[in-house]
């Protein structure tokens, strides 16, 4: 193999490819804004539903735009008999990330709009899927365990609801707000591994369930969404508090890449940990288990001071999650119900202003030969 001759950005680290006016990520100041808005403000101060209308629109909703949002939402939540009946065929031990791709590859193929995609109609697939995607996560947990599937509640907002379709009731109002601030919190993040790749399918102008189902297949993997489920695995793992320190200097000593730490953007922190932190901190003192935090603690103390590599979103997320009651496997899924927001926002600017997106390679391969 002969040497690169061309300074090859592997990974596109420190490549930008286009302008976007969706988010912007600061890591000089380990900021985030939607739309100019801080993040933490945003998931202190609003709803899932306002921030998701303010990353389709530009600007959060008036008190009758929110409105009509919401009953909107509300009326798309069922599920068509041709999901319920796939799911009903399909091995509802596989990986949710999976089902929820196929799920959404069921609603592509129903959908008779598969080519029409004019502003308005792309909007209105989006709203399909933002409806449709806690009912099928809801409804694949549900049927894996043999329990009958709970139909959607549409006098609640979509965290409420989505608590109830999952475990049959809405839970404390504390638990329901640090849901909806993950939401929040993993709503958008600009250029991400999932949403160029709904960017790159958007380029063909290929459709957006085309687009969602190539960033399912994306996020799902352990380097970006995946993480936190991962996290999980390794809190269990270490199992107590006693020997965390120990259990991580050998992970280091090991060089094993431990998950929910780093990230390609942030090097001195990520903008979304702390709020998420609080927020992991409020449900283990609602379940009365610090040991989760305790652990995830000292796994940080030992990374920063060892490292200087910070835990991302993913960190906090996932203990968060387990103390919600949700199986780990479910973790990633709720990553795709909130960032199925931030995916469309893309999804809709790339196609206001298309151009296919095609970079080059290098070749390093064999010298022309003969046969
Ligand atoms: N655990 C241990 N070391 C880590 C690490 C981690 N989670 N993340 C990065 N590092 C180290 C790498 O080993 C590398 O060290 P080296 O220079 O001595 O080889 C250095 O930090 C740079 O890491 P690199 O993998 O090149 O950074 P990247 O920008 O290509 O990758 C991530 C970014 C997020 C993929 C990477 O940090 C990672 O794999 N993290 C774990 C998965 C995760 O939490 N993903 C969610 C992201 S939001």
């Amino acid at each position: 193999m002969s040497e690169t001759k061309v300074n090859v950005k592997k990974g596109l680290e420190g490549v930008v490819i286009d302008t976007t006016t969706v988010s912007k990520v600061m890591p000089e100041t380990n900021s985030l804004t939607y739309k100019g808005y801080p993040v933490q403000d945003l998931a202190e101060k609003c709803t899932f539903e306002d921030v998701a209308f303010l990353l389709w629109n530009n600007e959060l909703p008036t008190e009758e735009e929110a409105k009509a949002f919401k009953e909107k939402e509300r009326s798309y939540r069922s599920l068509p008999d041709s999901v319920l009946n796939a799911f009903k065929g399909m091995d509802m031990t596989g990986h949710p990330m999976d089902i929820l791709r196929t799920g959404i590859s069921i609603l592509g193929t129903n959908d008779k709009r598969t080519w029409d995609d004019s502003e308005e109609v792309t909007r209105d697939k989006a709203t399909h899927m933002l409806a449709k995607i806690p009912t099928m996560i809801a409804a694949a947990y549900r049927m894996k365990h043999g329990k009958e599937v709970i139909a959607p509640d549409t006098s609640l907002s979509m965290s409420e609801n989505f608590f109830k379709m999952c475990f049959g009731e809405v839970p404390a109002p504390e638990v329901v707000k640090a849901f909806d601030v993950s939401l929040i919190l993993y709503a958008e993040h600009s250029f991400n591994a999932s949403t160029f790749t709904t960017r790159v399918i958007t380029s063909t102008t290929s459709d957006i369930y085309s687009a969602v189902c190539g960033g399912i297949g994306a996020l799902k993997g352990p380097l970006h969404g995946g993480a936190n489920e991962q996290v999980m695995y390794v809190l269990k793992e270490v199992g107590e508090v006693e020997g965390a320190k120990e259990w991580m200097q050998k992970a280091l000593k090991e060089k094993r890449k431990v998950m929910g730490f780093g990230h390609r953007v942030y090097k001195n922190g990520d903008s979304r940990v702390p709020t998420m932190k609080k927020y992991a901190k409020k449900m283990a003192d609602f379940v009365g288990e610090p040991k989760w935090m305790e652990i995830s603690q000292a796994l940080e103390d030992v990374m920063v001071s060892e490292k200087n590599i910070y835990p991302n979103l993913d960190f906090p997320a996932g203990p968060a999650y387990y103390m919600m009651g949700f199986e780990i496997d479910m973790f990633t899924p709720i990553f795709v119900m909130s960032r199925i927001t931030g995916w469309s926002a893309h999804i809709l600017e790339q196609a206001a202003n298309n151009r296919i997106i095609r970079p080059l390679s290098e070749y390093v391969g064999p010298k022309e030969r003969n046969l």
